[in-house]
């Protein structure tokens, strides 16, 4: 299967949230592909973030999709709140329970992409059951839960592993990854196998967020 073309999901986490709007503006006039969203509930990941009413007051302003990364356990409960507030992709940890496969069913009935997120712990072998109701895999580069952490060097082997269980499978399916991810790390990634990438301090931290957006899907000037 061919490369995919490289997409930057800039993450919501990283902006200022007394500015939301204008940051997700600011974020899509410089070149941003996708939304990342990322959802905590102080019990799955020690952190708390914002819920579906953030999603659907900034769905009105942009046409990026919504890339909605749950970190909450359950997540079945959920997913027609999140849906119905305007995300697009809707990806979780196989560890919030209880059923993955049940759990992806139930997102591409509400017509959402799905996605299945493995934490630099989580076994690999976790996506081979599922694949055929996976639109992507999220590998986590980091632990879950905050931003502004080191990217894990060993993620990379993991990275390769997938792409060759996508291309053997013969699907479309992204390969993302979250966590540490700047012009450095990118096109390690990149070369490892991945075709999407999520970034917060990298993005919403630089001066500039087209070059910060640029140098992520293009690797350093
Ligand atoms: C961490 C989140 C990430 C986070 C990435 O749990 O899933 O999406 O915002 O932040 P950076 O890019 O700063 O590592
Ligand atoms: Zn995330």
């Amino acid at each position: 299967m061919p490369q995919l073309p490289i997409l930057v999901a800039p993450s919501l986490l990283a902006a200022d949230f007394a500015r939301l709007g204008e940051e997700v503006a600011a974020i899509e006039a410089a070149g941003a592909d996708w939304l990342h969203l990322d959802v905590m509930d102080g019990h799955f990941v020690p952190n708390i973030s914002f819920g579906p009413v953030v999603l659907k007051s900034l769905r009105k302003l942009t046409q990026m999709p919504f890339d909605l990364h749950l970190m909450i356990a359950p997540v079945d409960p959920f997913l027609s709140a999140f849906a119905e507030a305007g995300a697009d992709h809707i990806m979780f940890h196989p560890e919030a329970g209880p059923h993955p496969h049940r759990t992806l069913q139930a997102i591409r009935a509400l017509n959402c992409k799905a996605g299945l997120v493995l934490n630099p712990g989580t076994p690999v072998a976790h996506v081979a059951p599922l694949l055929d109701l996976l639109d992507i895999i999220l590998v986590m580069s980091v632990n879950p839960g905050f931003g502004g952490q080191r990217f894990i060097d060993s993620q990379l082997a993991r990275i390769a592993e997938l792409r060759g269980i996508i291309d053997a499978s013969g699907r479309e399916i992204r390969l993302e990854v979250d966590g540490g991810i700047d012009a450095r790390t990118a096109p390690l990634c990149i070369a490892a196998g991945a075709d999407t990438f999520v970034a917060g301090t990298a993005v919403f931290g630089a001066s500039d967020y087209a070059a910060a957006i640029a140098a992520i899907r293009q690797g350093p000037a």
